[in-house]
């Protein structure tokens, strides 16, 4: 049996951090790809002579040649320009939906039995975009960005009850913008309800800071938007995917009736296992969680209504 392949399409900060990520924690050979000449040939060389010092014996090699992805068990997508400060991420819509287009045809050509996760913005329309130019069934095509929003949620509420980040379980439902849902009755702190630990203001405040935490970073970088988290998020739900696990994560899938929603992707829980998106998830929300998710999803679907227009356009 030999090992798994999995291609990283866009060879940017997230996509460096992706295949790094890969190689250290053995999940099979790395394929990096970028239509930028070098990158990922420069990217995959620094990667592989770290290989003596880390202990991986997989392969990782730069491409600008589709090719080169053929057999890939994962395409990790996240070709695309990213934010600067005072961008929304929809206004990479434009430009990020043409990229789109081309890395789905190059999935199509070469890779047609992978997992595809989409982490390129504007997120819920990206993946809107790969599932229906690349064709394949929703079970393999999901995006990322429940994990990594309710990560920042963790790690926002580990810090202000000062426990372990373990000991904490969230999640953020809706898609991937500043009305995202941080789901406060399904938050718990040591199977405790939160707010045994934190008042309802400082939630508040936490839910607040979560939706717009990718914006906060972008305006710190000033060049570009997060890429440690975002990468360490996407290995997650590919680890899922490559070893069976059947772990529930958040991520934006394709609903067809659950939670009242058809028709397009919106992060909800779903389990990811060797059938790719095996189960969506229908947690009890509360009447006010309910009403913030219709927003979200209101959003969500004005988003790829833009985005037909200027494709169309
Ligand atoms: C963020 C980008 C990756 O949320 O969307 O940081």
């Amino acid at each position: 049996m030999g090992r798994k392949k999995i291609a990283l399409i866009g060879a940017g900060n997230i996509g460096g951090t992706l295949a790094h990520l890969a190689l250290i924690r053995g999940l099979g050979d790395v394929v990096l790809f970028d239509v930028v000449e070098g990158l990922p040939q420069g990217k995959a060389l620094d990667l592989m002579e770290g290989g003596p010092i880390e202990g991986f014996d997989a392969s990782v090699v730069g491409s600008n040649d589709y090719k080169d992805i053929a057999g890939a068990d994962v395409c990790i997508v996240t070709a695309g320009l990213a934010r600067k400060p005072g961008m929304s991420r929809d206004d990479l819509l434009a430009t990020n939906s043409k990229i789109m287009k081309s890395v789905a045809a190059g999935i199509k050509q070469y890779a047609p039995n992978s997992f595809v996760i989409v982490v390129a913005n504007p997120l819920d329309a990206m993946v809107t975009l790969c599932k229906r130019e690349t064709g394949l069934p929703k079970n393999r095509v999901v995006g990322m960005a429940g994990v990594l929003d309710s990560a920042r949620y963790r790690a926002f509420l580990a810090a202000e009850a000062k426990v372990s980040v373990q000991s904490v379980q969230a999640v953020v439902f809706g898609g991937h913008g500043d009305d995202m849902v941080p789901v406060r009755s399904a938050c718990s702190i040591g199977g405790a309800p939160v707010t045994d630990f934190i008042s309802e203001a400082r939630l508040a405040e936490i839910e607040a800071r979560t939706r717009k935490a990718g914006g906060e970073i972008v305006a710190l970088l000033k060049t570009g938007s997060a890429f440690y988290s975002p990468a360490t998020a996407s290995i997650q739900m590919a680890e899922a995917y490559l070893l069976d696990k059947k772990e529930i994560l958040p991520c934006a899938a394709y609903l067809e009736g659950e939670y009242g929603y058809s028709g397009f992707y919106l992060g909800v829980p779903v389990q990811i296992g060797a059938g790719g998106v095996e189960k969506i998830l229908e947690l009890k929300l509360t009447a006010d969680e309910k009403k913030a998710l219709d927003v979200s999803a209101e959003h969500v679907k004005e988003l790829v209504g833009a985005m037909d227009k200027v494709i169309a356009g």
